[in-house]
């Protein structure tokens, strides 16, 4: 059984880190296009690093939830035929036991070099415009994707839902594309879809089964079921 996982921010929210789409439209009390463009990085790079570092900073505050932890045992379950997608740019999929996680948006924990274009992991903070450790070049951004950039690895993640047989979507709206409209790209290669999320994303029916409820507990279960199936339970 080949499976496509994708997550979103639903999936670290127990956590502790905040969802992008709350009530009041911000993102850790700024707008989206205010950080994550790259108008907004030309226009105020200081204000961009601030708050990436002080995103990045933050990691050393969140463990892992049990949703994270189901989708390592998954991994273990399925080996290579898990691709597990996540937009998230935290490392709690990592920490958590997955060994092979796309981030499709980038990572916290990583630079990109404007100068050379190298990618690099990256802990400590970007504002005071650091050297690449590479060409000397000052020019480290945060290795994030952001509106308007093309996300990583798309050949990848279409050739992994081309072949799937199980596309499961957990924790994300289904308001960005082009991840949103991977459910699409599944169903028309024939893979059954199934949403884990706290309420009906803005795709919801477009999935066969959509189930409603928070990740740490929707997530541990159906990695169970799929246990049991392949043990042939
Ligand atoms: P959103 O904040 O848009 O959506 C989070 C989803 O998680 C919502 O549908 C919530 O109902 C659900 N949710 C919240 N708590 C949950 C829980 N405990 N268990 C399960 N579901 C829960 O986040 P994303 O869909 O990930 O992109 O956002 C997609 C992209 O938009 C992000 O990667 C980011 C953002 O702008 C970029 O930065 C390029």
């Amino acid at each position: 059984m080949r499976v496509v996982v994708l997550t979103g921010a639903g999936v670290s929210a127990e956590s502790g880190v905040p969802t992008f789409r709350d009530a009041d439209g911000l993102w850790e009390g700024h707008r989206v296009e205010d950080v994550a463009t790259p108008e907004a990085y030309e226009y105020q790079p200081s204000v961009v690093h601030k708050f990436y570092d002080a995103r990045r900073a933050a990691l050393a505050d969140v463990e892992p939830n049990p949703a994270h932890v189901a989708l390592a045992r998954l991994e273990r379950l399925l080996g290579d035929d898990l691709t597990l997608v996540t937009q998230n740019i935290d490392d709690l999929h990592e920490r958590a036991g997955s060994g092979h996680v796309v981030h499709m948006h980038g990572e916290l924990l990583s630079a990109l070099c404007r100068g050379c274009r190298r990618r690099m992991p990256w802990s400590d903070v970007l504002h005071d415009y650091p050297p690449c450790p590479h060409c000397g070049v000052a020019e480290l951004r945060p290795d994030v994707v952001w509106f308007g950039e093309i996300p990583y690895e798309m050949d990848r993640i279409l050739e992994a839902l081309t072949g799937a047989d199980l596309f499961v979507s957990i924790g994300t709206s289904g308001m960005v594309y082009p991840a949103a409209g991977f459910v699409h790209q599944a169903r028309l290669h024939g893979a059954r879809t199934l949403e884990l999320n706290l309420a009906p994303s803005e795709g919801t029916t477009l999935f066969h089964e959509s189930r409603q409820g928070p990740a740490g507990t929707l997530v541990p279960a159906w990695v169970d079921e799929v246990a049991a199936t392949l043990s042939g339970g």
